[in-house]
């Protein structure tokens, strides 16, 4: 990938020469990430920055899981990419508890 973040800036969504250039190559990545952990290369999603992904991650999980599941666990150290959604999942009803550990916060659906 250095090429693409040195010298050839093309858009993977713009349609010229050097945006298909820069698809071809994301999508040739995107395949030997799922190669190595064993996933299909649609079910990779790249993000822009580490604060997307884990955004992405803990609204997205949590909106499939829905209450189903008991508990969303983080530490009480977390960046605020990790903090701040999942304040917002306990402000939606997810209430808080406390866990085992100074550094370990629990929020639990509540009523779920
Ligand atoms: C655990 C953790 N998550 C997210 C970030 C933010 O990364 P980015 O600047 O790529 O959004 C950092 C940055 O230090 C981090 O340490």
């Amino acid at each position: 990938m250095m090429p693409w973040f040195r010298e050839r800036f093309g858009n993977p969504s713009s349609d010229h020469f050097f945006g298909r250039e820069a698809k071809e190559q994301l999508e040739f990545s995107r395949a030997e990430v799922a190669t190595l952990i064993g996933a299909k290369a649609d079910e990779i999603v790249l993000t822009g920055s580490a604060s997307e992904a884990n955004n992405l991650a803990i609204l997205g999980t949590t909106q499939e899981l829905g209450r189903s599941n008991p508990s969303l666990v983080i530490s009480a150290v977390e960046h605020p990419s990790v903090l701040q959604p999942s304040l917002r999942r306990k402000e939606e009803g997810w209430g808080s508890a406390s866990s085992p550990g100074r550094f370990l916060r629990s929020c639990r659906p509540s009523g779920g």
